[in-house]
Formats: C-alpha cells, structure tokens, sequence
C-alpha cells in the first residue's frame, strides 16, 4: 500500500461535534459530515473519543461504526475504559493517543517506550479482536522501535511540532523537525510498521508528506473543516437567501 501508491486520507470529524457541543443540540451532526467526507472521497473516518467528551460522544461513535462504509479510525487514550469501548464498536482501527484533560489537543506523542508494561496488554486485546492498532509518536526512533516491539502494527507520527514550526516562521526548526519526519517514516517501514501521520496538516504540508514514500496514510481534521467554513458559506447564505424569499413569495399568494 505505499511506495507508489497515494496516500490514503483519513478525515476527522471531530470538530464539527465541537461546533454542535457549543450550542449543545443535535447540529451539526459528525455523521452527516463523515458521509459527505466519504462522498467527496475520504478513504475512511477518524474520530477522537475524548475521556472528558468534549466532541465526539460515545452514541456518535456508535453512530459512526453503524452509518458509515468506509474503515473508522477510532482515536482514544490508553485506558480500560476505552479499550471496553473500542472492543464493543469493533471499529477497523484504534489509534491510541496520549491525553491530558488540560490540553486543548493532543500535543505530543505517546510515550510508548516509557509507557511499554501499561500498552503491551492493551495492543494484544484490541489485535485479538481483530481491530488495527495504531500508535501516535513523535518520529523518535526508541519511540518506533517500540512500536514494533510492542507488534503494533501502525504507527501514526506527529507531525504538530513541523507543522507548528512552518506556522511560526520558525525555519530551522521546521527543517530539524521535517529530517526527523522523513527519517521516522523510514524508519517505519523498514521495521515493517505502516506508517501513517498527521496533526495540523493543510494543503502544502500535506501535498510535501505526501511526497514520502513511506507513508500510507494521512488523518486530517481542523483545517479541514476550517476551510468548509469558508467554502461552504456562500452556498449556505445562498440556500438561506432562497428560503427567505420562498417564505415572502408564499404569503404574497396565500
Ligand atoms: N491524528 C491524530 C492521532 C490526532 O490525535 C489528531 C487530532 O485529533 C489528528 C490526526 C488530526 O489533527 P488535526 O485536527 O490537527 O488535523
């Protein structure tokens, strides 16, 4: 699946259950966008069941698993209760994440080499029944050599710290942090993981991983549904304009 061939792309939808937990009703629905994201060719679904449910809801990801027909990439943080979770919604795969509640996303890697006794049973639970375990590391090779040990056997590097950089305008930190990417995906695959990435990827980061032969995925939220903002805004006024002006036209005629 990689070399050659073009990278999957997994969308995440978890910000638009952050939009509808603001005003704390049923819209806009994770799931009617996960089916448009599969519609204009997502290859597959990712959403992040946080402890502290912030966006994504267990009935959402129990939603997903049943409505949509591509892979779901169920994201969660390495704790019983999510792995009872992810065993009871079969999903095609589980990315464990690290998770602190105070951080407004998930920052850095998991540290899996130091955290090895606690994931070892959970990674054999979740390959038992048959769902892809995934680990989200920084490209650090003790943190990938890990992961093959542990016989996880996807990893998804972060590539947050990069993209950050390139946003600060920070280039010799985005360049220490792109060898270290390209490197870690090497790395990956010679230890034969798939490797996947993602965090904070727009267009040009994402056309420049894209580029590495190693990679066979990449999961892509924010920006994403960011720029459906914009996108999406003038089609939405226009059909709000159109019901306006059915609503007038019909009292004129009634
Ligand atoms: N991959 C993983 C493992 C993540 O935790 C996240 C953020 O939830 C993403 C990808 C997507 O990151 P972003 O929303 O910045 O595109």
């Amino acid at each position: 699946m990689t070399g050659h061939s073009v990278p999957r792309l997994g969308v995440n939808v978890d910000h638009v259950a952050t939009i509808r937990n603001a005003r704390g009703g049923r819209l806009p629905d994770p799931v009617r966008a996960a089916k448009l994201a599969i519609a204009a060719g997502a290859d597959g679904i990712t959403a992040h069941l946080r402890e502290d449910r912030r966006h994504i809801r267990d009935e959402d990801m129990a939603r997903l698993k049943a409505e949509i027909d591509k892979p779901l990439n169920f994201e969660m943080a390495a704790t019983r209760e999510m792995v009872a979770i992810a065993l009871r919604t079969a999903p095609h795969a589980s990315c464990i994440v690290p998770e602190r509640r105070e951080e407004r996303t998930t920052e850095g890697g998991l540290d899996a080499a130091g955290q090895r006794a606690q994931l070892a049973p959970m990674i054999d639970e979740l390959r038992g029944a048959g769902i892809r375990v995934s680990l989200f590391i920084a490209a650090d090779p003790a943190q990938i050599e890990t992961a093959a040990a542990l016989r996880a056997p996807v990893i998804e590097l972060h590539t947050g710290a990069w993209c950050d950089a390139l946003a600060d305008g920070h280039a010799d930190r985005a360049a220490v942090e792109w060898s270290r990417i390209v490197a870690g995906a090497a790395l990956g695959a010679k230890l034969g993981l798939e490797v996947h990435a993602g965090h904070g990827l727009a267009f040009d980061t994402a056309e420049r991983i894209a580029a590495l032969p190693a990679i066979a995925e990449l999961n892509i939220g924010h920006f994403l549904i960011g720029e459906a903002v914009f996108d999406g805004l003038p089609s939405a006024i226009g059909l709000m304009k159109d019901a306006i002006a059915r609503g007038r036209k019909a009292a004129r005629s009634a």
